[in-house]
């Protein structure tokens, strides 16, 4: 860097560098103009204190070369000025200062000083000086533009990471958006279905209904003519009874739908949150069956770890596990074999998993992603809503936050693997 063809150090944009000069003493000044001319440096003199200001302000040179002894300002008072000034704060100050001269070299760095150079010059000297200077400040303005884009580079990165923040939550709410269009969707599906199913023994009830008005109407006008034969009045009761039956059994089997509606939407109320011991639990849920297991030869079990203690709605499990056991009951085994119904408890790292199994019919393949849809049921003719499965599946992953699916070999048998959090959340 301080070969001696390196002719004046260049500034960052390769036009030589520019270096004020500034001395009272026209010999001196012309001496140095002359130097560092000749050197390729462009040279900007000055005579005196207010005038080296005024031409470093007006167009900042990259270095100064500055006399201390001078009449008002003297060097450091124009040294200390240019520091003030944030303009100019940052171009290096070298001092000059003849021999003779008292020199406080302690107050010429104190006020901003890089360095100084002693009257009379020697050419190398202030050559040496002046081009280690500039080289200097040229690192330091390449240090400060390097860190400058550095600054830069990082506040572009923030920028791109909150838009991506931003970005992520749009996402996260466009989802809520989409569960909750699903969700409104399931909903429309089911009340519709639900229309659907009560529109069957309504209809019939009041097809029953106005046959049994009209038949009442035929038989008041008969009786008031006078006309009223026994044989009238027995086909008359034949009818009546007919029609009621009818009305009831449609009637019951609409407010059945109804009841079976109501508990698709999961009430939040009527379930307990508490601790309880699982596997006691569950033998209790099917103590409550035997009624229901009574008519039939089967055998249910509760096996597995006696151990866990949930935080969670027994409740819900005890509806769970009697509609799964009901329809082991119901549609594993219609030619009345005697079947083998158990469920099996474990536990691993905070989650419980319950299996439930009969070794029925099982379910055709076909059918096997429909069970837990609402409304689908291969019993219809005897009476199946085709919630039972929905409730089961609305309960495991809303009320108690889990999963469930189920596997089945047509034949061997149904099992369904219920995996639920042991403890459930405070707000929960
Ligand atoms: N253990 C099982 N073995 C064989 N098939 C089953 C078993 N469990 C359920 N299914 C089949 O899944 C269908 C849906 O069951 P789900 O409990 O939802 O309705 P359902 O029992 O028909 O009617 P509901 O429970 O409303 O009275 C049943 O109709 C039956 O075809
Ligand atoms: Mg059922």
């Amino acid at each position: 860097m301080m070969s001696q063809e390196n002719i004046a150090t260049p500034t960052q944009d390769d036009s030589p560098a520019t270096i004020l000069v500034v001395d009272d003493t026209r010999a001196n000044l012309r001496l140095l103009v002359e130097i560092l001319s000749k050197q390729g440096y462009h040279v900007r003199p000055a005579m005196n204190g207010d005038r080296a200001l005024a031409a470093a302000q007006a167009d900042p040179p990259d270095l100064i070369l500055l006399d201390i002894m001078m009449p008002d300002p003297d060097g450091y008072e124009v040294c200390a000025r240019l520091k003030a000034d944030e303009q100019t704060r940052q171009i290096p100050i070298i001092f000059l200062s003849a021999l003779n001269e008292v020199f406080d070299k302690v107050k010429a760095f104190s006020v901003g000083g890089v360095d100084y150079i002693t009257k009379p010059f020697q050419v190398e000297e202030i050559l040496a000086r002046v081009e280690t200077h500039l080289a200097l400040r040229q690192l330091q303005k390449r240090l400060e533009a390097k860190n400058q884009q550095l600054e830069q580079e990082i506040s572009e990165r923030r920028r791109a990471n909150e838009a991506l923040q931003q970005t992520l939550q749009e996402l996260k709410a466009t989802q809520t958006q989409l569960i909750e269009s699903e969700k409104m969707a399931a909903l429309g599906g089911l009340v519709a279905g639900v229309a659907h199913e009560i529109n069957n023994p309504v209809g019939f009830s009041i097809t029953a209904a106005s046959v049994l008005e009209g038949e009442t109407k035929t038989l008041l006008k008969i009786y008031e003519a006078d006309n009223l034969t026994r044989s009238d009045l027995a086909d008359y009761l034949d009818t009546a009874q007919e029609s009621s039956q009818l009305i009831l059994r449609n009637l019951q089997q609409a407010a059945e739908l109804i009841k079976n509606f109501k508990q698709v939407a999961v009430d939040q109320t009527s379930l307990d949150k508490r601790t309880f011991n699982l596997k006691s639990y569950l033998e209790d849920t099917v103590y409550n069956l035997k009624p229901k297991l009574k008519k039939t030869t089967h055998t249910l079990s509760v096996n597995g770890d006696e151990t866990i203690t949930m935080t969670s709605y027994p409740g819900a499990i005890a509806q769970i596990a009697t509609n799964l056991v009901m329809n082991s009951i119901t549609h594993a085994y219609p030619n009345e074999e005697a079947g083998n119904l158990r469920f099996d408890v474990s536990q691993n790292q905070g989650k419980v998993t319950i299996h439930y199994s009969d070794n029925g019919i099982g379910i055709h393949a076909k059918h096997l992603a429909q069970i837990f849809d609402p409304f689908f049921t291969t019993a219809r003719h005897r009476g199946g809503s085709g919630l039972g499965l929905h409730i089961v599946y609305n309960l495991v992953t809303q009320k108690l936050q889990g999963h469930i699916r189920c596997e089945s070999t047509p034949s061997e048998g149904t099992h369904f693997i219920l995996d639920l959090p042991i403890q459930l959340n405070a707000k929960e």
